[in-house]
C-alpha cells in the first residue's frame, strides 16, 4: 500500500506561541501517528532568510522551533524531519522550476502583490522599491518543497493556498514539457482551527500583532501573559458571554467538551475576571508542564537535535537524490555515459 504523503513547513522566523501548537503543531503530530500516512515537517530556513537577515534571529529560532516539536512529541522514527537548508538538491529542483514557471504566474502571487500595493499607496514611485528576488519568487521555492517529495496532502494556513495552487500549475508544466508523469499534483490542506485562537488583544494570535502567548515561556512568563488577557469591565457576579471572550476560547482549545460546557455555565453564572484568568492559567500550565521541561532539555542538548535533524535530512535526501537525477535526466542533464 502506497502512504498518503502529508507534507508541511515552518518558517523559522519567531519563537512558537500558543495559537501555532493549536493551529499547526498538535494537528501535524497527530496526523503523523496514522500508519497510513507518510509525513514530511521540515524548517523552512530558506524561506525565513526572506523575512529576516537577523542571523542570531534565524538560528534561534531554528532551535526552538525543532525543539518545541520534538517536546511535544513527533515521532521522528515515522515523520521525516528536517532542515530544508540540508537538503541542496531543493534549491536544485528550484532552478528547473524557475525555468518553467511564467515570470506573470508571480507577478500575481500575494505576498509579492501585498508589497508592492504598499509602495503604492506610500506614493513611492518604484513599486517594487524593497522587494528581494528571494520573496517574489518564494512560491518556487515551497514548489520545489512539495514536489521533490510528491506530497498529496500539505496542511497550510489559508494565506498559504495560492502557493499551493501554484506548485500544481509548475508540476502540471513541467510534466507536459518534458512529457512525463514526474510530479503528483499536491492538495492544500486547510484547518479551520488555525482561525479560532484568539490573542492577548481578542484578535486572531499571531506574531505580527504582538499579541501572543509563547508556547514554552516560564511559568510565570505564561501567568503573565494570561493575566494580559484583554476583558471588559464586567463584574463578579454579573453574568458574561463566553463567545465573544479570548479566555474562554484560548480554554476551549485545549479543555474537553464536558469541561468546555462546565466553563460555559460558570460565565453565564457571573465568574469574575480574575477567578477565569486563574483557572485558564492553571489549565494550561497543567497541560504544558511535562512538554516545557522537555523543551527546556532538548534547547540545552544542542547536539542531541542536531543529530535527530541530520538524520532526517538523510532520510529527505535518499528520496530527493534519486528523484533529482530523473529530473536532470528529463531536461537532459543526464551524465554521458
Ligand atoms: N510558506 C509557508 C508559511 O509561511 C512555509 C512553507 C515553506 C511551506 N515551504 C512549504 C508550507 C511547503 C507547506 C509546504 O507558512
Amino acid at each position: 500500500m502506497t502512504k498518503t504523503r502529508v507534507l508541511t513547513g515552518i518558517t523559522t522566523t519567531g519563537t512558537p506561541h500558543l495559537g501555532n501548537y493549536v493551529g499547526a503543531i498538535k494537528p501535524a503530530i497527530e496526523a503523523s501517528q496514522d500508519p497510513t500516512v507518510q509525513s514530511f515537517y521540515f524548517l523552512a530556513d530558506f524561506h525565513a532568510l526572506i523575512k529576516c537577515q537577523d542571523p542570531k534571529r534565524v538560528q534561534e529560532s531554528r532551535r526552538e522551533i525543532a525543539a518545541t516539536w520534538l517536546a511535544l512529541g513527533l515521532d521522528t522514527d515515522n515523520a521525516i524531519f528536517y532542515r530544508q537548508s540540508d537538503v541542496p538538491e531543493i534549491p536544485e529542483l528550484m532552478w528547473l522550476l524557475n525555468c518553467v514557471c511564467a515570470k506573470g504566474l508571480m507577478n500575481r502571487a500575494h505576498a509579492y502583490k501585498g508589497a508592492v500595493a504598499e509602495n503604492e499607496e506610500a506614493g513611492i514611485e518604484d513599486a517594487d522599491r524593497g522587494i528581494s528576488m528571494g520573496l517574489f519568487s518564494y512560491p518556487v521555492l515551497m514548489a520545489a518543497d512539495i514536489l521533490m517529495f510528491n506530497a498529496h496532502k500539505v496542511p497550510v494556513g489559508r494565506d498559504q493556498i495560492q502557493h499551493i495552487e501554484m506548485a500544481r500549475d509548475m508540476a502540471g508544466r513541467f510534466n507536459h514539457l518534458f512529457k512525463g508523469n514526474y510530479f503528483t499534483m499536491p492538495e492544500a490542506v486547510t484547518d479551520e482551527k488555525s482561525q479560532l485562537l484568539l490573542g492577548l488583544d481578542g484578535r486572531k494570535m499571531s506574531k505580527s500583532y504582538n499579541n501572543t502567548i509563547p508556547l514554552f515561556g516560564t511559568e510565570k512568563q505564561l501567568l503573565k501573559s494570561v493575566r494580559k488577557i484583554k476583558t471588559n469591565s464586567l463584574e463578579p457576579g454579573e453574568p458574561k458571554d463566553p463567545d465573544t471572550c479570548s479566555l474562554f476560547q484560548i480554554y476551549s482549545a485545549f479543555a474537553t467538551e464536558a469541561e468546555v460546557a462546565a466553563m460555559r455555565e460558570q460565565y453565564a453564572a457571573g465568574i469574575g475576571w480574575g477567578d477565569a484568568k486563574n483557572q485558564l492559567f492553571e489549565y494550561l500550565n497543567d497541560h504544558l508542564k511535562a512538554p516545557r521541561e522537555h523543551y527546556v532539555e532538548l534547547m540545552e542538548d544542542p547536539a542531541h537535535v542536531e543529530a535527530i535533524l541530520k538524520r532526517g535530512a538523510e532520510r529527505a535526501r535518499d528520496e530527493a537524490a534519486p528523484m533529482m537525477a530523473r529530473l536532470r535526466s528529463a531536461v537532459g542533464l543526464g551524465n554521458f555515459i
